[in-house]
């Protein structure tokens, strides 16, 4: 794993991010830009859960409404976050904040896609999901994606 780290700190492209003062800053516009995107997405999507937002409309129907958003959001994560990383991935790689935010994207993500959304679209087969069952996946979504968030926030307090 630390050839690939060095391999990514001394490429062509780290090089190029570091090169200026502009492109750094520029990634990392777009990578808020894809968190408020996401967080945001799913933060309106379980506030309708909670029966906070949009009551008019079905929690069924703002999902699907809001899923190009989270998509859309995921897409520049995709993009910026490796970007972000490569400029300084050794620095990043040693920073206890950066894994635990990778691990808990990733459990984030997969409990988004495997578990809350087809509770949300399709009561996970099968009709109506119960108010309660949507409510608990709505809490650990919460949780999951604010530690997401926290973790990405504290790198820089734990950078070296
Ligand atoms: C939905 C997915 C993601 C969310 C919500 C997210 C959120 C955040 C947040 C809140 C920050 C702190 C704000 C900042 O300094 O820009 C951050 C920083 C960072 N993220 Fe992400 N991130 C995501 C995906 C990724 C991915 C996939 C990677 C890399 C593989 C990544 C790499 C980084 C890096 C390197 C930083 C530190 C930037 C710095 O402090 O200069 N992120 N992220």
């Amino acid at each position: 794993m630390n050839d690939f780290i060095q391999w990514c700190q001394t490429s062509a492209l780290s090089a190029a991010i570091r090169s200026a003062k502009w492109p750094y800053p520029s990634i990392e516009i777009l990578h808020i830009a894809g968190l408020v995107l996401v967080f945001g997405s799913i933060f309106i999507l379980n506030l309708r859960i909670f029966g906070r937002v949009l009551k008019q409309t079905s929690v069924r129907e703002v999902a699907m409404g809001l899923a190009p958003l989270t998509l859309v959001g995921l897409c520049a994560q995709c993009v910026s976050g490796p970007l972000l990383f490569v400029a300084t991935a050794m620095r990043f790689w040693e920073n206890p904040s950066f894994r635990l935010k990778l691990v808990l994207l990733v459990i984030a993500l997969v409990h988004h896609y495997g578990w809350h959304r087809p509770l949300v679209i399709g009561g996970a087969i099968g009709g109506e999901a119960s108010a309660g069952k949507l409510r608990g996946s709505a809490a650990v979504s919460m949780l999951l994606w604010a530690g997401v968030i926290l973790a990405g926030l504290s790198i820089e307090l734990l950078a070296g």
